[in-house]
């Protein structure tokens, strides 16, 4: 995995006295240092953010006057809107929904893992995989939280996902072979203008720096189209440029997002 924060500065505090020992152990997992939980969040000017271990949900929060928290929470009313909204067509088509069932799809780029919820939700197998420390503890911890349901859509949705914490291109070829779709989101957009989400957006960024250039998200493409798996998924900005200059098979275009599909061949003759 790598480094835990970018060049962002970040600490982990235990929002409860029975939080402890669940900070103690993240904080040595991530290699972070415990904050006392008595720390004044608004007025902290020694790091960007806190995760803060509550029960069991970790969230990301910004130090100084800053919007609220930010965790991974696939029971949340925003999740459950996203799958009536029809943001989940363009995507649905783009990976062949309806060509196989069961498609298997990785997901090589999880980071928060809303993608990844909306393809299981559509029916799919799902491989994630987020390679920045940080970002997987929340992943992981919220996945978590929502296996634990009873709500039994969730359950269901959930028992599609599997996560993998670490670099996808270091997962092992039997990790790979049964994957129809590989399925790749490189960068955070800047869609929404708000200064709240400009901020949210500029600490992923900075937890990010640890690699995630335009080179990285081009050879990521190219590691990807090297892979025995019937197509290749990128999301792009609408009007940005194809990764790695290779022109796809074909792009669905939505308002705020572009999916390059790269056929290799069809889905309905795997045999996985
Ligand atoms: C823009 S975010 C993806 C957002 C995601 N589609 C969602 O719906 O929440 C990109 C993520 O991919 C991760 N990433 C980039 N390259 C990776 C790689 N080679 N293996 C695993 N994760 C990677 C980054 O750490 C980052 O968290």
């Amino acid at each position: 995995l790598t480094a835990p924060a970018g060049s962002a500065l970040l600490g982990i505090l235990a929002v409860t006295g029975q939080d402890s020992a669940a900070a103690a152990v993240l904080a040595q997992q991530l290699g972070l240092p415990l904050l006392p939980s008595a720390l004044d969040l608004e007025h902290c000017d020694q790091y960007d953010a806190v995760l803060l271990v509550c029960g069991s949900t970790l969230s990301l929060q910004q130090t100084g006057r800053a919007p609220g928290p930010v965790r991974v929470d696939f029971g949340s009313a925003v999740m459950r809107h996203r799958r009536r909204s029809g943001h989940n067509e363009l995507l649905g088509r783009a990976v062949g929904i309806g060509k196989k069932p069961g498609l298997r799809v990785l997901d090589a780029t999880a980071g928060l893992g809303r993608d990844s919820f909306v393809l299981a939700d559509l029916g799919c197998q799902v491989l994630l995989c987020e390679r920045q420390q940080v970002v997987a503890a929340m992943l992981r911890w919220g996945i978590d939280a929502a296996a634990g349901t009873d709500d039994p859509w969730l359950a269901e949705v959930m028992a599609r996902m599997t996560l993998h914490e670490g670099d996808a291109r270091e997962l092992a070829t039997g990790s790979i072979s049964p994957v129809d779709v590989i399925y790749l989101d490189p960068m955070f957009p800047q869609r929404q203008k708000s200064a709240a989400v400009k901020k949210e957006m500029a600490l992923f960024q900075r937890l990010l720096d640890a690699g995630d250039g335009p080179d990285d998200a081009d050879s990521l493409l190219l590691w990807a189209l090297q892979q025995d798996v019937a197509r290749v998924v990128v999301k792009r900005p609408p009007r940005a440029p194809c990764l790695a200059a290779r022109q796809p098979s074909h792009s669905l275009g939505g308002k705020a997002v572009r999916y390059d599909v790269y056929v290799r061949r069809g889905l309905a003759s795997t045999s996985n």
